[in-house]
């Protein structure tokens, strides 16, 4: 019988059935969707994980890998059938090895974000990906998810972290590339098969990451501004001066940042007043730019600020961040608005603010808009609260997709797809694209057993 199997493969410690000890695996982070399992399996090795995805599949049984399970569109919970095997990667959280002279670090899928950061200080070297969940959420899943994060403006997304990656396959065989290389163009690059696949194609078990050197003291800045579209245009001025120094330019609404304060205790903005909108911002001292300040003070000049706090040492800066990272909490626990991870290219972004501002204020005038986001890399979480009771949800999502279309841009920018936004898929990418993604799920999962029913 395939669950006396699957104890057999973990060991007495790597399994769980308890209701009760399964519950929070079975809800997503948002509390939105409620899973059901036949077992959870923790393997403590690739060996067991592969022996675990065979057995399944001769059982003809479906695998849910799972890492920190803070995704937001419910990718890592199972169905309701409780059928699906929940394959929990929490034990495999070993670095495996950091080579400092290669810049690089060779990690198990279930190490907890912030202790790969930590271990990457610990040698002097710095890993770039940062995101508000990134106390409890695991490389295995930031790389499933190909997460985004505050630093993509400067680093790129997840996928630019990673140099190598192992992954278990649908018939249970593991496929190594755990390799360190900066340059290799021996064959398809197979690692980036699985970055972003949310778990359809494969199990990541391991992963070499690519590591920065230390980028030293940073300036930190809150700026309040009267409008959304100051901020696209304070991007492109402290850009142009401060070129890469730029690490980090989000967007938070006055509305959002309330909910921070409302919510999440000891948060307070460093303003007399209240501003409609904020930005923060994160710059590395760079040789030959202009300093933050500098920079910002141009910017005041031209009227493209309206005030600015720029953090005097590490806990200012970190009080800032913690307001920013608390958001999705706050959110959370005001109250389920509708999520829309939207990206457009920078140069449309204003269009598109002034666009949505038009179309909600006609479609839905009671709405709250809760917006923030990663302005620098033209992504926004451009989220909607509707009144209780209404029915315009799926309205008002749908029209916020044809715009996003409209502008050029994309329904689904670092959250993936998981199950929630399964459907829009087909509809915003192209024919051809959906039949090769297709033609991959098939190749590469012919039983349909990785984490079915997300992404495609
Ligand atoms: P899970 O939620 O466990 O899984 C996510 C998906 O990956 C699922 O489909 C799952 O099946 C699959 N998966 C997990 N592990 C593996 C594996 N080893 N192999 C194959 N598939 C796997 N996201 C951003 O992009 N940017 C942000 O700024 C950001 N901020 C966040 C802030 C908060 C407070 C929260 C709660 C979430 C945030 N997220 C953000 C969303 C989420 O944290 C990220 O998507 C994260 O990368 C998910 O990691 P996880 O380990 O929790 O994955
Ligand atoms: C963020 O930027 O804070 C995250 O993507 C989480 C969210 O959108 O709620
Ligand atoms: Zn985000």
């Amino acid at each position: 019988m395939l669950i006396d199997r699957l104890k057999e493969i973990v060991g007495p410690k790597g399994w769980v059935t308890d209701p009760v000890e399964l519950a929070p695996r079975l809800l997503d982070w948002r509390g939105a969707v409620q899973g059901a399992a036949l077992i959870q399996v923790s393997p403590s090795d690739v060996t067991q994980v592969s022996d675990i995805v065979r057995a399944c599949a001769d059982a003809g049984v479906a695998v849910v890998p799972q890492g920190g399970n803070t995704g937001m569109c419910a990718g890592a919970v199972p169905d309701g059938s409780g059928t699906q095997v929940l394959l929990s990667l929490g034990r495999m959280n070993a670095i495996r090895a950091i080579d400092s002279a290669n810049f690089s670090m060779e990690v198990e899928a279930g190490c907890i974000l912030e202790n790969i950061q930590q271990a990457a200080v610990g040698a002097g070297r710095f890993f770039a990906l940062s995101l508000g969940a990134e106390g409890s959420c695991q490389i295995g899943g930031n790389l499933a998810t190909n997460a985004g994060g505050i630093n993509v403006v400067k680093y790129g997304t997840a996928r630019a972290q990673v140099l190598g990656l192992e992954a278990v396959l649908a018939d249970g065989s593991i496929v190594s590339s755990l390799r360190s290389l900066r340059k290799d163009t021996a064959g398809y690059d197979l690692k980036q098969l699985f970055i972003g696949s949310e778990g359809t194609l494969g199990i990541i078990s391991a992963a070499t990451l690519k590591l920065y050197p230390d980028p030293g003291p940073r300036s930190t800045a809150l700026i309040a501004l009267q409008s959304s579209g100051q901020a696209v245009r304070l991007f492109a001025h402290l850009r142009e001066r401060l070129s890469d120094s730029i690490e980090a330019f989000e967007l938070v609404s006055g509305y959002v940042f309330g909910l921070v304060q409302k919510h999440i205790p000891g948060t307070a903005l460093p303003f007399a007043t209240s501003a409609p909108w904020y930005v923060l911002l994160q710059a590395v001292a760079s040789e030959g730019d202009e300093s933050l300040e500098d920079a910002l003070l141009g910017a005041a000049e031209t009227q493209l600020i309206d005030d600015a706090a720029v953090a005097k040492n590490s806990a200012e800066a970190n009080a800032f961040w913690r307001m920013r990272h608390s958001i999705a909490e706050a959110e959370r626990a005001e109250g389920k608005a509708q999520k829309h991870d939207i990206s457009v290219p920078v140069s449309r972004l204003e269009e598109f603010l002034l666009r949505g501002d038009e179309l909600l204020s006609k479609m839905v005038p009671d709405a709250q808009l809760v917006a923030f986001g990663h302005v620098g890399d033209g992504n926004l979480h451009y989220n909607v609260a509707l009144p209780d009771g209404s029915n315009d949800g799926q309205r008002v999502t749908d029209a916020i997709y044809e715009l996003v279309a409209e502008t050029g841009g994309s329904f689904s920018a670092e959250h993936g797809i998981g199950s929630v936004k399964r459907k829009y898929l087909p509809r915003y990418r192209g024919g051809s694209e959906i039949a090769l993604m297709r033609t991959l799920k098939r190749a590469l999962d012919p039983n349909n057993i990785l984490n079915p029913g997300k992404v495609i």
